[in-house]
Formats: C-alpha cells, sequence, structure tokens
C-alpha cells in the first residue's frame, strides 16, 4: 500500500496549479461579483485536456485516470470553487455517462467533442417537484414515430445556460417506477428546448444554474442514451463519480481556507505576536489540516476504486459527505481567524464560505449520503 502519487498525477496536478494560479485566481473575485462565466478559461482547459481529463484519447480525451481528474477539480477549486464545478459537472455528470453508457455513433458525435470543451455538458435529472427523490420524474417522453417527444422542466441545472449536450432522464413508463425511466443526450437545437429561469446564486457565480424547458421536444431516436428503462441507474451511476467532484471541489475550497489562514495568522499582530502563536489560532488549523488529509483519502480512495472497476457508491458519499462539511467547518474557522476582516469582500473568506455551501446540497445533499451510506453498512 501506498499514498504517494504518480509521477504524472504530480506533473498533472503542478501543470493545473499554476495554470489555476496564473489564470483564475486574479479573476475568481470578478467572476463572483459580476456572476461571470469563464469562457476563455475554459477554452483554455479544454486545449490543456482538463476537461476530458479521464477519457480514452479516441475520444480527444487525456486518457488519464480519475484520481487524476480528483486533483485537476481540486485544483481548479482552490483557485475557483465556480469553474472547478464547471469542469465536475461537464465531466462527471455529462461526459462519464455518455463513455460509459454511449453507442460508438454517440461517443463519436458528442463526447470527442466534449472532452476538448468545444462543447461544454449539463445533467438534467433534477426538477421543481423531484430533488432528493429522484425518481419522481414529472418529465414525460413519450415515442412518435422516429422521435421521442419530452415535456417537462429541469431544475438547478449546472452550466446549463452555456451547454451544447444536455443528458436528460424522462419518465417513459410512470407505473414503472425507477424501472420506467429513459435517458437521452439532447442539444439546445432541438425543437422545444429552451433555457428558463437564471438563478441568482449564493455562491459559485462563476459558473450557470437554470431551468431547462422542454415542450414537446422533439428528440431523435438516435439519441437515446442506453436502453429503455436504464435512465435511473445511469443517473445513480453518474451521480457516484460526480460525487467523488464535489468531494474534490469541496477539499479545493477547505485548502485554500487553511491556506489563507496560515498566511494571515502570521502577519497579523495581536497582544505583542503574531496570532499564529496563539493557541486559539493553532487549534483551528491543526483541525483543519486533519480533517483536509482525511477528506483527500477518503476522495482519493473513492477515485481509485471507480478506476479499478470496484462498485464505489458508499466510499463516493463518505466522500463527499466528509469533504463537504469540512470545507463548511474551514471556511467558518477561516473568517474566526481572519475576524472582522473574514466578513468583508477584501479578502476571499467570505467568498469560500458562500462557495463552501452548495457543496452539502448539490449531487446529493449530506442528508441523502448518509442514506446511500447507511443502507451499504446496512445491506445484509
Ligand atoms: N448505482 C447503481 N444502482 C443504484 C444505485 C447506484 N449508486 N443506487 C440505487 N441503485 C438502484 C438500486 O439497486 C435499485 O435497483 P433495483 O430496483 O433493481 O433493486 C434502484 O436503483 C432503486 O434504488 P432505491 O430504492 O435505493 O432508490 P430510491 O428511490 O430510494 O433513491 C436515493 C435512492 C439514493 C435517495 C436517490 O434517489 C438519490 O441519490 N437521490 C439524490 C439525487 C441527487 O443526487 N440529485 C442531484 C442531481 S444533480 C445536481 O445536483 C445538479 C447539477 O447540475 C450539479
Amino acid at each position: 500500500m501506498h499514498f504517494d502519487l504518480t509521477d504524472e498525477q504530480k506533473a498533472l496536478r503542478d501543470m493545473v496549479r499554476d495554470f489555476a494560479e496564473k489564470e483564475l485566481k486574479p479573476i475568481a473575485a470578478e467572476l463572483d461579483e459580476h456572476h461571470r462565466y469563464p469562457a476563455d478559461v475554459v477554452a483554455k482547459m479544454g486545449e490543456l485536456g482538463l476537461m476530458g481529463v479521464a477519457f480514452p484519447p479516441e475520444y480527444n480525451g487525456a486518457g488519464m485516470d480519475y484520481v487524476s481528474y480528483a486533483i485537476v477539480v481540486e485544483e481548479l477549486s482552490y483557485a475557483c470553487a465556480g469553474t472547478g464545478v464547471i469542469c465536475s459537472a461537464h465531466s462527471s455528470l455529462a461526459c462519464d455517462p455518455i463513455n460509459k453508457f454511449g453507442n460508438e455513433d454517440q461517443k463519436k458525435k458528442y463526447l470527442s467533442r466534449m472532452t476538448t470543451a468545444e462543447w461544454l455538458g449539463c445533467f438534467c435529472l433534477s426538477e421543481p417537484q423531484a430533488g432528493s427523490d429522484a425518481s419522481q420524474q414529472h418529465t414525460t417522453a413519450v415515442k412518435k414515430g422516429d422521435k421521442w417527444i419530452l415535456n417537462g422542466t429541469k431544475n438547478f441545472i449546472t452550466n446549463g445556460r452555456e451547454a451544447k449536450v444536455a443528458v436528460v432522464f424522462a419518465q417513459t413508463d410512470k407505473e414503472k417506477r425507477h424501472k420506467g425511466i429513459t435517458a437521452y443526450i439532447l442539444t439546445p437545437d432541438m425543437p422545444g428546448y429552451s433555457v428558463g429561469q437564471v438563478e441568482d446564486k449564493m455562491g459559485i457565480r462563476a459558473s450557470s444554474t437554470v431551468q431547462i424547458v422542454l415542450e414537446d421536444c422533439e428528440v431523435p431516436e438516435a439519441n437515446q442514451l442506453g436502453d429503455v428503462g436504464q435512465g435511473f441507474t445511469i443517473a445513480m451511476t453518474t451521480l457516484d463519480g460526480g460525487r467523488i467532484g464535489i468531494a474534490s471541489q469541496a477539499l479545493g475550497i477547505a485548502r485554500r481556507a487553511l491556506e489563507e489562514s496560515v498566511a494571515y495568522s502570521k502577519e497579523r499582530h495581536a497582544f505583542g505576536a503574531p496570532i499564529s502563536r496563539l493557541q486559539a489560532i493553532q487549534w483551528k488549523i491543526a483541525d483543519m489540516a486533519t480533517e483536509i488529509d482525511a477528506a483527500r483519502l477518503l476522495t482519493h480512495r473513492a477515485a481509485w476504486m471507480k478506476d479499478n472497476g470496484m462498485r464505489f457508491s458508499q466510499q463516493a458519499a463518505m466522500a463527499k459527505l466528509f469533504a463537504s462539511e469540512t470545507a463548511m467547518r474551514a471556511t467558518k474557522e477561516g473568517i474566526q481567524v481572519f475576524g472582522g476582516y473574514g466578513y468583508v469582500r477584501e479578502y476571499p473568506m467570505e467568498r469560500l464560505f458562500r462557495d463552501a455551501k452548495i457543496t452539502e446540497i448539490y449531487e446529493g445533499t449530506s442528508e441523502i449520503q448518509r442514506l446511500v451510506i447507511a443502507a451499504a453498512a446496512l445491506k445484509d
């Protein structure tokens, strides 16, 4: 057993760290303030292979593993958590199901253009009345000739405003509950597809979150993803991988909070010495460092299990649960280290705190992660 990254993974980490430091960190506050999607940076990420890290080279992916992908999301999120989730939702939630469940034509047509960031992807499962209870899909798909006709509204769709490819779930047989859901690959040029409400969010403001509205949306038969009735399995399998991405995003936020807190505590003087000499501050730093290390071990273990073809649902849920709660604690304590300066926009701590919160909510709330973990623990 060894815990070190490979030389290739270390080289990737150093490259992304350098990229994020130069290209993202300086603009993160402005992206947040103006709710601006960083199109130029995402295009550069595509050129560097960061939007298709864990996908095969025959579809223009970088051909690396999921641990490498987790490293990329952590490094991007350290600089800008909104950009981290642009990469994560695109890679884990849109590219991954097409890679895993798509046929050769679908992979050539869609995945090959997504891995280069020419086409951004999104994942449309949640609905106004179906969030945590994902099997209760109200969106319907009805077969008419050689087309599927989709009707419904999808909610809280990360990347939805910019996406050129959407993996969408719809009910094809209501009687069969989760076994009556089917997945599709949609594009915004399909008749009846439109982008609805754009959300004004508390954090991760570099990424868009929108409604996708489907009104008699015409989807060619060739765009059915997987088998009829396989949609819920596709959604759940995809979210297992997605949760590793969000755990990595949370890790990036938490590590930034720790490093900012360490640097500030060495500069700020109180009672005749830097506040880093105060035990009250040292305990906060110690807890942050320990929890971040534990969160990274959980996250990389889940990624390693995915790479090695094991079932990793429980481990991904543990990683997401622990990493997201670590990010919340680290940013909360980080603000405390900064005192009043932690509460103002001149310093990054308040943004990190706002960005951290969503990691406890999307791709399954902390409560849902606990359900998944308990279900595996209680299984006969
Ligand atoms: N992998 C494969 N199959 C799975 C699975 C997994 N991880 N989890 C469940 N299944 C299978 C079960 O084995 C079962 O199959 P059988 O019927 O053949 O036995 C079937 O799915 C149904 O399982 P459950 O009875 O456990 O399903 P449930 O309806 O009780 O739901 C749940 C389980 C874990 C609560 C699930 O609904 C869930 O994960 N909810 C949260 C959804 C979520 O994360 N949404 C976020 C959307 S994405 C987003 O946030 C927006 C964005 O853009 C970032």
